[in-house]
Order: structure tokens, then C-alpha cells, then sequence
């Protein structure tokens, strides 16, 4: 099977400065991919570089398949089919992905609107009002009509993530690139989310890149984490190889940092 992300030799420079260098891996439909590594390795910019995303003032070398479509040097009309349908991104902070000036239930309403569009069907406002609805549900927000009604700021933190992996979801990707999808909530929120993503990859086989400088948030989503720092990849393999035995010093201290930690909160016996 063809993969449906194929990075080969991916490499972005900052006028001379290499911020990431060299990179190479796939994402097979339906496989769950872990990125980690500390925050700077190049993991935002690894997921930009994948979507063509990548500010203007950055350049992207060596090749990105994203479903069969070469995304380096693309222009941005041509990328735009591909975002949404073929991967569609979550990012650290929800508030990126939601329009502060729009009701949650119109801005989750034009992502069915679109995906509507691209399959040539045509869509009343009753039908998208269902779907959105239904999409608000779909990611356990309480009373879907009322979070409908509201504007992004009425709202909680772990409720607007909601509201963008609804949107995300409204677009039916391939794959979902989630960028440290939790790390701006409390603990507790951010479980209830990795939960979440844990059943919608799932229910749907989407193919999943997580990125994440928390390993053991990481460790329990995906099948196989590439590990990253300083822009490059040091090691990667299936999940439980790398946590059982890390083979790159940055590897093992990732792990001995983590383990340190659950330590200290007596989490494992
Ligand atoms: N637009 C930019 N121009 C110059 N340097 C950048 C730009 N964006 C990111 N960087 C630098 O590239 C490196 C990798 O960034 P990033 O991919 O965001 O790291 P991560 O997501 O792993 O924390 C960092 O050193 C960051 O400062
Ligand atoms: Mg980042």
C-alpha cells in the first residue's frame, strides 16, 4: 500500500541556518506516527513542512508526498484540494484554528460546507446544521446546540480543542496531524482529549502524526515514534522497542526523564 505521507530528505533552512535536516519517513493509511523530541527539534516545522504550510520566509528542500501529491515547491492553490481532505491539522493552541469573531456552530458549518463542495453534493443549511450538530457531539461536548451558539471566548480551552477536532473532523482527512494537541491544558483536560483522539483515529482508521515533546503522551496513542533533535531524526521504531530500549543517548535520557517523573507521582508501582 502506498503510504499516504512520504517524506524523503526533508531539509528547511532559514536563509543558511538548517532547521531541519535530512529527514526521511512515511505515515501508512491508518498507522499512528509519533514525532517527539525537545521543544526547538523541528517537529512543528517537520508537520508545516508535510502540509505546506511553511512561512514564506522559510524554505523546504527534498520531497514531500502527501497522497501521491509533491507538496515541496507547490503552489499554495495547488496545496489547497490537499489540506482538510488529505490531512487535516490540530494545533497546540485552539484559538489558531478558530475564528474569534464566528459562532463555533458556523466555523464547524463552513468545514461541512466545504468538504460538501469537494464531493460535488449539495448541502441545505438543514443538513449542515444536523452534521454540525452531530460533529459537536461526536467530540463529547455537553449540549452541542448551546456550544453551537457560542463564540470561541465563552468557551473552555478543552472545550475550543473540541471544537477545532470537530472542524477537523467535518473535512473526513486521512490523516490527522495533531500538534502537541494537549499541551496548553490542565492535566486533566488533557487526558479527556488524548482520549478522544485515541477513539476518533481509531472508529475512523485515520492515519495519526502525533507531535509531542511527552513521550509517555505519545507512547500510549501511537504504533511507532520517529524521535527528533535538533532538526534531525536519531531514532525511530515501534513504540515499545524504543521505550523498552532507546538506543540513542537522547533517547535514554527522554526515557530516564520520564521515568523520573512518573516516579516522583508514585504513578507506577
Ligand atoms: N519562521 C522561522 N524562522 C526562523 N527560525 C524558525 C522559524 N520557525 C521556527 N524556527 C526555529 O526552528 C527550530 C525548530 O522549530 P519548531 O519546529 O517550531 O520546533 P518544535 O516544534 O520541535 O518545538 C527552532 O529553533 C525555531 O526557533
Ligand atoms: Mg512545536
Amino acid at each position: 500500500m502506498n503510504p499516504l505521507l512520504d517524506i524523503q530528505e526533508l531539509s528547511v533552512q532559514s536563509g543558511t541556518k538548517t532547521l531541519v535536516s535530512n529527514v526521511s519517513f512515511s505515515v501508512a493509511p491508518g498507522e499512528r506516527v509519533g514525532l517527539i523530541g525537545e521543544s526547538g527539534s523541528g517537529k512543528s516545522l517537520t508537520a508545516l513542512a508535510a502540509i505546506g504550510l511553511l512561512s514564506d520566509e522559510l524554505k523546504a528542500s527534498g520531497s514531500v508526498l502527501l497522497d501521491g501529491k509533491q507538496v515541496v515547491g507547490a503552489r499554495d492553490r495547488d496545496l489547497v484540494p490537499l489540506r482538510g481532505t488529505a490531512a487535516a491539522v490540530i494545533f497546540q493552541e485552539p484559538l489558531t484554528a478558530l475564528d474569534p469573531l464566528m459562532k463555533i456552530g458556523n466555523q464547524v458549518g463552513e468545514a461541512v460546507r466545504r468538504r460538501a463542495k469537494r464531493d460535488n453534493r449539495s448541502v441545505d443549511t438543514k443538513a449542515i446544521t444536523a452534521d454540525v450538530l452531530d460533529l459537536l457531539s461526536q467530540v463529547a461536548l455537553p449540549n452541542p446546540q448551546r456550544i453551537a451558539n457560542s463564540w470561541p471566548h465563552e468557551i473552555s480551552g478543552g472545550q475550543r480543542q473540541r471544537a477545532a477536532i470537530a472542524m477537523a473532523l467535518a473535512c473526513k482527512p486521512k490523516m490527522l496531524i495533531a500538534d502537541e494537541p494537549t499541551t496548553a491544558l490542565d492535566v486533566t483536560t488533557q487526558a479527556e482529549i488524548l482520549k478522544l483522539l485515541h477513539q476518533l483515529v481509531r472508529e475512523r482508521n485515520m492515519a495519526l502524526l502525533f507531535i509531542s515533546h511527552d513521550l509517555p503522551v505519545v507512547a500510549s496513542t501511537v504504533d511507532r515514534v520517529i524521535v527528533l533533535q535538533q532538526g534531525q531524526i536519531v531514532e525511530q521504531g515501534p513504540v515499545a522497542t524504543v521505550f523498552s530500549q532507546p538506543s540513542h543517548p537522547y533517547t535514554q535520557s527522554l526515557v530516564a526523564a520520564a521515568r523520573a517523573f512518573d516516579n516522583a507521582l508514585e504513578i507506577r508501582p
